[in-house]
């Protein structure tokens, strides 16, 4: 199959380790790969086509692609390039929306609460004045401060008192235009998460994620260890349940063992690889791998039977469009 990965680096230097073993998965399971990079991609409407241009000429033939967006603040272009691979007709795991849902947390969140999957008590704040309003309501410290598209815990802040509550606003008012959401502690939480892998509607790994001493973000790149775990069968549930709300095929769904059982914080588009093949030993791009395959064959056969459906129907109309001769002039 041709297997191309849809990414946002420049150049393979700076490919993750999950964009590494990828790519070397679908080479080993025999595939053809194209590495289709966001900057050299085109949106190209001619009036009566829509073109995906790769490096200024049509794309061709591509049997699925792989979607590795990156984790930038402006995802407009990766936004806009999966949802014009679609129109053009090409498989895409994962899709456009989805996408655009996870890499906000307040979208993500809505749609989450919307189903009734249980979240952490979570306002979301525009101002100053609101986040403190956000704090009184919430009712008291510690709370959790976290920017709507920050990734990796790299945006995800503790708040330990009305102190620190004061400086850190001066700071966040700073970056104009970002909302911010203003989220209780999850105190028993104890510093660990669940990272549990979906793919397809199937839990494929999960491990526990544990905070290094003096830090509360579990985040396996802020060093964070790693343990297989299993999950509940609630805990896996509710898994399966997110990703299908958000509509996501490939997802890494965070999760906090509460006093009320479990709560997702977040739904990631883009999970890595390296914490949990290393605490699962799970073969997470061969399983990326298969699933995209199987999407794009069902794909193809759905093509192939709507080719075989408008072969039949011109038949079937050339069959009525031959008048009959004897009968024509009867
Ligand atoms: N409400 C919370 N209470 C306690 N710990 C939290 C809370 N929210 C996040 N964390 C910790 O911070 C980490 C990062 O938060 P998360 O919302 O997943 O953002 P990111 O996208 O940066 O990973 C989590 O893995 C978890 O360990
Ligand atoms: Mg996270």
């Amino acid at each position: 199959m041709q297997i191309a990965i849809f990414h946002y680096t420049k150049k393979d230097e700076d490919f993750s380790h999950s964009m590494r073993v990828l790519r070397a998965k679908v080479r080993e399971m025999g595939h053809d790969l194209r590495v289709i990079r966001k900057h050299d991609c085109q949106l190209d409407w001619t009036g009566k086509k829509t073109r995906f241009l790769y490096k200024n000429k049509p794309l061709g033939k591509v049997d699925v692609v792989i979607v590795r967006p990156g984790f930038n603040d402006n995802y407009d272009l990766e936004a806009g390039a999966i949802k014009h691979l679609q129109y053009c007709g090409y498989t895409v795991v994962n899709t456009h929306l989805p996408v655009i849902i996870t890499k906000n947390k307040i979208r993500t969140l809505q749609y989450l609460d919307h189903h009734h999957i249980p979240i952490p008590r979570t306002i979301v704040a525009y101002s100053r004045d609101q986040i403190e309003k956000a704090v009184e309501k919430l009712g008291k410290f510690p709370v959790v401060i976290k920017k709507a598209c920050g990734t990796q815990g790299k945006g995800v802040l503790y708040i330990p008192d009305a102190q620190t509550l004061t400086s850190v606003m001066d700071l966040l008012m700073d970056w104009h235009g970002n909302e911010y959401l203003i989220q209780e502690y999850i105190e028993e939480a104890k510093g660990k998460d669940l990272r549990i892998f979906v793919v397809g509607g199937k839990v494929i790994a999960a491990m526990e994620r544990t905070a290094k001493p003096g830090e509360f973000r579990s985040n396996f790149h802020l060093g964070g260890s790693v343990a297989k775990v299993d999950l509940t069968p609630d805990e896996k549930t509710l898994a399966l349940k997110a990703a299908k709300v958000i509509g996501i095929e490939i997802a890494g769904v965070d999760m906090l063992r509460t006093h009320e059982g479990p709560q997702i914080i977040e739904v990631n588009s883009n999970p890595g690889f390296e914490g949990i093949m290393q605490a699962t030993g799970v073969d997470i791009p061969g399983a990326i791998i298969k699933y995209a395959v199987s999407k794009a064959k069902i794909a193809q056969a759905k093509k192939m039977s709507r080719q075989d459906l408008i072969r039949a129907k011109v038949s079937l109309l050339g069959s009525f469009a031959q008048p009959d001769v004897n009968l024509a002039f009867a």
